[in-house]
């Protein structure tokens, strides 16, 4: 099999990327992401800060943009995201609100832009990052303001505005199963039992090479024996640099295990890579001294990751 997406969706998944808006403009950049890629993830265009800067003024040119360039390289689209702690423009960061003012607001964002694109995104990311390490929820504006519930009324908003898209919680360090991940699942599970419209957990798999968890495949399947769709969401795997050969070779294997706890689950649809070149990673800036974390070098040169993910599937 010649490419990534071709494999991916000979065993019934796909296969996602985040896109950066302005790489788009790369012919080597978008031919890849064409080519290989079954989906895309906006690594930024669509968060809040992104999307609404202003209160009630819309910024719709990227969300746009890369609309455009999935169905015309035939890719589903994975919308992310609506309520998080991160990223908030300063009218809402910085803004004192009260709860009715504030539960509208997020409405509001909800229902304008999942309605911009209603039936064009199969899934999103309704909210995300909403655990501590402890498994406790994050002391978010939203928790502070809304209190707990802000999290099923999210849900309940994201349903009313449409109701085809696949209804997500996304977050990091809930990979294996560890404190974090298990407040994510009881979450999971009591909103189910309540009725509150959620469809699938993300992971989003931020890993460092050689820390996968070992119970991966594990985790994975007691959500989706909940009877939610499971996505790996951001997955790369990053490293001490210098890389050398041998790291490589263990990214490489490392990558095709994620793939593999993937096909392994049937209710896994599939496995995103937070970018797909090296050069464009949020590694380096995010995490001093680390990086080479994804399938692609500097070069837009394919590593041996790129191959760990294409036999896999
Ligand atoms: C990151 C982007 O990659 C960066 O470009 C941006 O500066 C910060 O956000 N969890 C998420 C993603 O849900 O949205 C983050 O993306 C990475 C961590």
């Amino acid at each position: 099999l010649a490419t990534l997406r071709e494999a991916a969706s000979t065993s019934g998944k796909f296969i996602g990327t985040a896109v950066a808006d302005h790489r788009l403009s790369d012919a080597t950049y978008s031919g890849i992401a064409a080519r290989e890629f079954s989906s895309v993830t906006a690594e930024n265009v669509m968060k809040w800060e992104s999307i609404q800067p202003q209160r009630g003024s819309f910024n719709w040119a990227g969300p746009d943009r890369l609309m455009q360039f999935a169905q015309a390289n035939d890719q589903q689209v994975y919308g992310h995201t609506l309520v998080w702690h991160s990223q908030m423009p300063g009218w809402l960061a910085n803004g004192n609100f009260g709860a009715t003012e504030m539960n509208q607001i997020m409405n509001t964002h909800i229902s304008t832009v999942m309605g911009r694109y209603q039936g064009q995104i199969n899934r999103w990311d309704v909210v995300n990052e909403a655990f501590n390490e402890d498994g406790t929820l994050r002391n978010s504006k939203w928790l502070q303001v809304l209190g707990p519930d802000y999290i099923a009324n999210a849900f309940r908003a994201a349903r009313a505005a449409d109701p085809d898209a696949k209804l997500f919680i996304n977050d990091y360090n809930t990979d294996g199963i560890n404190a974090k991940s298990t407040g994510l699942y009881n979450l999971v599970r009591d909103l189910r039992a309540q009725g509150v419209p959620i469809d699938g957990v993300g992971f989003q798999s931020h890993l460092i090479l050689d820390q996968l968890p070992s119970d991966y495949q594990a985790n994975l399947q007691r959500f989706a024996d909940l009877g939610v769709e499971v996505v790996v969401t951001e997955l790369d795997i990053r490293m001490r640099m210098p890389s050398d050969a041998a790291k490589l070779e263990r990214q490489s294997q490392q990558f095709a295990r994620v793939v593999q706890a993937c096909l392994n689950v049937s209710r896994c649809s599939g496995v995103t890579v937070w970018g797909f070149s090296d050069r464009d990673s949020w590694v380096p800036g995010t995490f001093p001294g680390e990086g080479a974390a994804l399938p692609y070098d500097d070069n837009y040169q394919p590593k041996p990751a790129y191959n760990g993910i294409l036999t896999a599937f």
